[in-house]
């Protein structure tokens, strides 16, 4: 079977070195001329666990990547895994989608092809597919992915289900084909869920939208707990050990980034608008992720040196989340903004050294790695810390392996600002730190 991927971030680039590994002669499109080069010769363009070593072993063999959509022509199967960025109105914006499209009829033919959308749509988008390709002869697929960022590749090959939404989920002649292609997983037992489009592609917001709530609600509860001296991670655990809740995605912290929750969130409120509903849960969830950042820095940092200008603070942690060097929506740049605004100077570290470059491009820092005297990218941790009027740890890394007696001796004042509510406090308190959590002491 031969399988055209077209897009080759996060989803498509996955989906491509995945169905390779899985046996499958896959060609991998991007218009990007200078991504092709790179994954041609073996180089993953994203930081991903295990991505680029499984590249390698299977690039030149039964996987390639192209900038031209020729591969279409003698494809079964393509699937469409370009970005669905967010406009300026906080809507899905399908441009990419709708111009792969457009590219896609040139080389559809005679030959019977199976169209998957594995972008994140909004609901309705495959019925306008196929509208849009009603003249070729094409099946449209939904097929929704959830993998999440740094372990992408771990994810592909262990889902928890796998959705696929039809035109007519009842026929099952049409559901065989990309049956067969993840037969792998049947043959695991990972469920799949047969339902029509719509279904599949609010299956996708839904989800995202749900843990993103997930997350403002124990931020929400972390403000309460703060005030009446309760614990927000023991609530959370205990909380978790209910099987109807379940304990994930109840870490209270300065909010949730990346380039999906808050997209996701925004989309999916945008298309209840359209249908002139207004969901209050979904706009709540949004606002409370807009406010955690400015909340911690109002209550505990600024509310801890009255005025924070000309101090100085190392950031720990850059990326969005750990093990990536993705800075879209992360909370940890958003802090930064704020320190910087209210005339603090920065020290920022991350253990990935794509993300502190990605972080030095970002504001345009020079070789020094600074801008003017606010702000710092540091190569090594300790140097981050040494000097500094206060620590804010604002990704969730796991910072209690470091030597916390050690560089108690680096800083000018032993204070954390635990913006992930990682740290370890009694540790810390013992070791003569002053320590602040969100909702915890
Ligand atoms: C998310 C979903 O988890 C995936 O299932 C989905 O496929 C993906 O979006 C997508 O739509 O493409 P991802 O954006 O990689 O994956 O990141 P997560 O690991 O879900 O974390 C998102 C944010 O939530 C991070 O900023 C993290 O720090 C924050 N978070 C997470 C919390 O603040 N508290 C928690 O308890 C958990």
């Amino acid at each position: 079977m031969k399988i055209s991927v077209i897009g080759t971030g996060y989803v498509g680039l996955i989906q491509s070195v995945g169905l390779s590994k899985l046996g499958f002669e896959v060609t991998g499109i991007d218009i990007d001329e200078r991504k092709i080069k790179k994954l041609n010769s073996g180089i993953s363009t994203l930081h991903e666990e295990q991505l680029e070593e499984e590249l390698k072993l299977f690039i030149n063999e039964n996987l390639k990547f192209t900038s031209s959509y020729e591969s279409v022509y003698d494809s079964d199967i393509v699937f469409l895994c370009v970005g669905t960025p967010q406009d300026d109105f906080g809507n899905a914006d399908l441009k990419f989608l709708y111009s792969a499209v457009e590219s896609l009829k040139k080389y559809i033919g005679d030959k019977y092809k199976t169209v998957v959308i594995k972008s994140t749509v909004p609901v309705g988008t495959c019925r306008k597919i196929k509208k849009i390709l009603k003249d070729y002869p094409v099946e449209v697929i939904s097929n929704p992915e959830f993998l999440r960022e740094g372990i992408a590749f771990k994810d592909f090959f262990e889902p928890e289900r796998i959705v696929l939404g039809f035109e007519n989920p009842e026929n099952i002649e049409s559901t065989k084909l990309l049956k067969r292609v993840y037969s792998h997983f049947e043959k695991k037992g990972v469920p799949f869920v047969i339902s029509s489009w719509e279904t599949s592609e609010l299956i996708k917001y839904a989800s995202n939208a749900f843990l993103a709530t997930k997350i403002s609600f124990i931020n929400e509860i972390s403000k309460f707990s703060d005030i009446v001296g309760a614990d927000i991670k023991t609530v959370g655990e205990a909380m978790g050990m209910d099987d109807r809740i379940g304990p994930k995605f109840l870490n209270a912290g300065i909010g949730y980034g990346g380039s999906c929750f808050p997209k996701d969130v925004k989309a999916l409120a945008k298309q209840f608008e359209s249908f002139e509903l207004e969901s209050k849960l979904i706009n709540a969830t949004e606002s409370i992720n807009q406010t955690q950042n400015i909340w911690f820095f109002e209550n505990k940092i600024k509310k801890y040196y009255g005025d924070v200008s000309g101090k100085t603070f190392a950031v720990l942690g850059l990326a969005f989340k750990p093990f990536t060097d993705d800075l879209r929506e992360s909370k940890a740049i958003e802090l930064i903004n704020i320190l910087l605004k209210n005339g603090a100077i920065v020290k920022g570290f991350d253990y990935i050294e794509k993300a502190r470059e990605n972080t030095i491009n970002k504001y345009a820092l020079s070789d020094s790695k600074s801008l003017g005297y606010s702000l710092h990218i540091l190569d090594e941790l300790n140097d981050a810390l040494f000097n500094v009027d206060g620590i804010i740890v604002a990704t969730e890394y796991d910072f209690d392996k470091e030597d916390w007696s050690e560089i108690k001796n680096l800083v000018n004042n032993p204070v954390i600002f635990d913006g992930k509510n990682v740290m370890d406090s009694k540790t810390l308190k013992s070791l003569g730190y002053t320590y602040f959590g969100i909702g915890k002491n």
